[in-house]
């Protein structure tokens, strides 16, 4: 769907055709579109930290994460993919400022520099780190000695984001989550990132992403199990017209409703 932004007319035309304001909803929306995947291709989530540790992802997705973790104020909140560790340190923020909760990573590879800079961390209390494939039989074993009964879980899934990885990781995963509580399969926004130079260039598989994305395993995951839907949280406050978010996490939001 090309589009051209002309300021002067001050209107957004997509496909040499429709023509919609550009100050209005829609004119942002497909700003906001643009903006995300040539965000991607420059590599602008890979320029943040929280409290010190390189955080890799959209801030919106971050600040809308925050809502719905204060809202639900779970137990455990258990992250696969860590990285560098800075999502684990930000849900772990949320925690000490909650007084209430604990973070459970999981990662295959913990590299020893970022084990090294996240065990000497403030919040690390608050963290327990398991190094294995989420997939494994182990790993699950593993995050479930960590889990008391009756724990209110939120899940988030930031490991591999292929098709077939995320959709296991929902079946596991989803069994630890409790009603009225969300799995969160990030990063759907794979679905149309294959257009990107910085895509074609560094991921030779990317002509599969537009089947092969975490937005399509939870699209499917809803379709066969009755206990889940997937709902956009709600917005906590606005006083604006904008209703969608601004994300690399489309159709993200789980939610186990019984
Ligand atoms: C996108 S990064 C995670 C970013 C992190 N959540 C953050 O917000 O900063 C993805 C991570 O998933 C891990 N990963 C890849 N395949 C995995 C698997 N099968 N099981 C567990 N982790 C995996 C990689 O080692 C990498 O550290």
């Amino acid at each position: 769907m090309p589009i051209v932004i002309d300021e002067k007319t001050q209107e957004v035309v997509v496909d040499g055709g429709d023509r919609f304001p550009l100050y209005s909803k829609e004119g942002f929306r497909l700003l906001s579109d643009l903006w995300l995947k040539v965000g991607w291709d420059q590599k602008h989530l890979y320029t943040f930290t929280w409290l010190g540790r390189p955080i890799i992802q959209n801030p919106e997705d971050m600040i809308r994460m925050q809502e719905v973790i204060y809202t639900l104020k779970p137990d455990v909140i258990i992250e696969t993919g860590i990285a560098h560790g800075g999502s684990l340190i930000f849900y772990a923020s949320l925690c000490k400022a909650m007084e209430k909760g604990r973070v459970i990573g999981v990662d295959i590879e913990i590299r020893p520099h970022n084990r090294k800079a996240i065990e000497a961390h403030e919040l690390f209390s608050y963290l327990t780190l398991i190094e294995g494939s989420s997939v494994s039989a182990k790993t699950i074993e593993t995050v479930r000695s960590h889990i008391k009964a009756g724990e209110k879980i939120l899940v988030i899934l930031d490991s591999c984001h292929d098709y077939a990885h995320v959709l296991k990781e929902l079946e596991l995963y989803s069994l630890l989550v409790t009603a009225g509580s969300y799995i969160v399969a990030t990063d759907g926004s794979q679905e149309y990132l294959n257009v990107t130079p910085r895509a074609q260039v560094q991921y030779p598989q990317c002509a599969t992403w537009g089947q092969n994305n975490p937005k399509r395993a939870a699209e499917d995951f809803v379709k066969g199990n009755a206990d889940f839907v997937i709902e956009e949280p709600k917005f906590l406050f606005s006083e604006s017209v904008v209703d969608f978010r601004i994300t690399h996490w489309p159709s993200a939001f789980i939610k186990r409703v019984k």
